[in-house]
């Protein structure tokens, strides 16, 4: 992949409670941002359960994990010797890792295999953020479910924080967590409560929110996202339906694009 140098990419990062359609949201963000073929998209699913990839209909197959698997080979033969050729050769294998598809390339963090490395790995995945976010427009990360990502500042440059919630008072709570520790560990612009999976303006009023983080919109439960699930089809590919409108509507009104 060329590299172009952009002045101020938006990173969008969505989180929340396990379950509540972290996955399902970023992948339909992707799909509207992209609609503009001028924009360039970064997606990282950043859950070592690899969701986002199938949600977009990319393989995923060199990952993060791979990368750094890759590069300690290299130090262990003795080819690179000092943390700055490391970090080169980070940005330049990441770059080489993107599966691309148009405007819209594609990383994931993958699984290590042992435990103990997982935080190493998070801990490249910031570095790579930093560095590789400047090649895009915007970044979509797939957060791993509840707060350790935030709390392990691998998050911390994240422009725009999206907490998404479905109507349990165990994700609003999950939400609640994240926002206090992001506020510590984010340096972020903006952050914003959605909620997903609502079955009426009804059941949304009834639900008692964080106090501090603003509501920018709900997704109706949608049988459109349901039967793609199904079917297996990704969500580049299905049909309009009211679920990818909401998406669309929240983040007009969350990041500037245009
Ligand atoms: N608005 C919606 N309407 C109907 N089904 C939905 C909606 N949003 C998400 N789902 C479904 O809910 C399930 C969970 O969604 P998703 O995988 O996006 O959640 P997640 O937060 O990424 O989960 P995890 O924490 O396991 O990664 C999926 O089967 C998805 O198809
Ligand atoms: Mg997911």
């Amino acid at each position: 992949m060329e590299q172009i140098i952009r002045s101020n990419p938006v990173l969008l990062a969505v989180c929340g409670k396990g379950g509540v359609g972290k996955t399902s949201i970023s992948a339909v963000a992707i799909r509207i941002l992209a609609e503009n073929a001028d924009r360039r998209i970064l997606a990282i699913d950043a859950d070592p359960a690899v969701g986002l990839a199938t949600a977009l209909g990319f393989r995923g197959d060199r990952t993060v994990n791979d990368i750094r698997n890759d590069l300690i080979g290299r130090i262990e033969k003795g080819e690179s010797e000092n943390r700055q050729s490391l970090l080169g050769a980070l940005d330049y294998e990441v770059l080489a890792a993107l599966e691309e598809r148009k405007n819209v390339a594609f990383l994931a963090i993958g699984r290590p295999e042992r435990e103990g490395c997982y935080c190493k790995v998070n801990a490249m995945l910031r570095d790579i953020i930093e560095s590789v976010a400047r090649n895009f427009d915007y970044v979509v990360i797939d957060g791993e479910a509840g707060i350790e990502q935030v709390n392990r500042r691998v998050l911390s440059t994240v422009t725009h924080l999206l907490l998404v919630s479905d109507a349990s008072s165990k994700g609003l709570k999950v939400i609640e967590t994240i926002g206090s520790v992001a506020g510590q560990a984010v340096h972020y612009e903006k952050a914003c409560l959605l909620l997903n999976r609502i079955r009426s303006a009804e059941e949304k009023n009834r639900l008692s929110l964080p106090p501090t983080m603003p509501l920018i919109g709900w997704i109706p439960e949608d049988d459109g996202i349901r039967e793609a699930d199904i079917a297996g089809r990704n969500l580049m590919e299905i049909a309009h339906c009211p679920a990818i409108e909401a998406v669309r509507a929240a983040i007009t009104g969350f990041i500037d694009y245009k």
